[in-house]
């Protein structure tokens, strides 16, 4: 039997890219600082794949994914898409690139022009990008059929339908130019919960259908489990750690990894009885300003001397999985049994 290995393709290499914000104070609004949202970030995104993004609230989740898609202007790094750097290239290309990039928002009423009935914001994209104005209705009618909406419904403005078929109608104009990477910005997080599978669902069969890769940014780890190929763990501007889904859920080695796992609930209400968790004193450190040495330091559990001193860098601890930890926990070892009950 000859064993074919599946060729892995980089859709979109990452590289130390920073995205900064100036703070303005004063009348004058001067600038008196910077947010550093992303702050070095290097991955690469491999074509097919849904990579998981998490971390919590203000930790540059959506300014990563705004940066890709050029919706604001990195400070510094590339992001190397179809042999063009996103960061520096000219108006003209990138609204070509833009096309193959696009991005799903939280909120989707937020984000769809509540005047506008629903087959003008699904074919809206195609008409700014020179589509005729028949071709780009009757296409929207398709994409609203894929995303199991009805034709019909096009004629409809958002506020009348429901949060989930918002969200459709929100992803149906995402695909409208057919792109190839799609970020996913917390898509299902202001879902009820039970519709939650159901556009998860859709997302993977669209993904299926239309060739796609997903970067999928989510708050928890609970979210992404199941759509995800690998999870990335941002904190405070930087990645934690970079892993296949089953090393990041099974194998962690991050104390913040750990500590984000350890919130999720279990099903079983006896093990979860049962179950210690980590819970992180104290609250996420500005980004404005942030701890010398690793940034997590000043809520882990187990830092030393060294991780005030000294920024870890990214190690591979085994293939694919990266962690940037000075001290990583092996595989099997807990928290819980390193910090000692005590101080749960
Ligand atoms: N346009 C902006 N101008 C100034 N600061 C910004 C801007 N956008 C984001 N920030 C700041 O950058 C940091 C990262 O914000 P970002 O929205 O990327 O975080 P997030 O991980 O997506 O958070 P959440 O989970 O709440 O959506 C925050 O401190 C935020 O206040
Ligand atoms: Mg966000």
């Amino acid at each position: 039997m000859t064993v074919v290995e599946t060729p892995t393709k980089t859709i979109l290499s990452i590289k130390d890219l920073k995205t900064y914000f100036p703070i303005r104070a004063g009348v004058f609004r001067k600038v008196v600082g910077q947010v550093h949202a992303v702050d070095g970030i290097s991955l690469d995104v491999i074509a097919g794949e849904t990579l998981g993004i998490v971390g919590e609230s203000g930790c540059g989740k959506s300014t990563l994914g705004k940066s890709i898609v050029r919706l604001v202007k990195p400070t510094s790094g590339s992001i190397m898409f179809e042999g063009h750097d996103v960061v520096t290239v000219d108006h003209d290309t990138m609204q070509g690139l833009r096309r193959q990039l696009q991005m799903v928002f939280q909120d989707p009423y937020a984000s769809l022009n509540p005047r506008h009935p629903v087959h003008e914001i699904v074919a809206e994209p195609m008409i700014i990008h020179g589509t005729s104005k028949a071709e780009a209705r009757e296409r929207a009618g398709d994409l609203l059929r894929a995303v199991g909406l009805l034709p019909e419904h096009g004629n409809r403005y958002p506020h009348e339908f429901s949060g989930g078929q918002r969200q459709r109608i929100g992803i149906a104009r995402s695909l409208a130019l057919r792109p190839k990477l799609i970020v996913l910005d917390e898509p299902v997080s202001a879902l009820d919960v039970s519709i939650q599978a159901q556009v998860v669902n859709l997302l993977e069969a669209l993904q299926e259908e239309y060739d796609l890769t997903y970067m999928f940014i989510a708050h928890d780890l609970s979210v992404v489990r199941h759509i995800s190929d690998r999870v990335a763990v941002m904190y405070l501007g930087q990645l934690a750690e970079l892993a296949s889904r089953d090393d990041i859920y099974h194998k962690p080695a991050h104390p913040y990894t750990h500590s984000l796992l350890s919130a999720i609930p279990v099903p079983d209400p006896d093990i979860e009885a049962q179950r210690k968790r980590i819970v992180l004193v104290g609250d996420i450190p500005s980004p404005a300003n942030p701890p010398s040495g690793c940034r997590f330091r000043t809520r882990c559990p187990i830092a030393q001397d060294r991780c005030a001193a000294e920024v870890p860098q990214p190690v591979e601890i085994r293939t694919g999985h990266m962690v940037a930890c000075h001290f990583p926990l092996d595989e099997g070892q807990t928290l819980v049994e390193l910090v000692g009950s005590s101080r749960r």
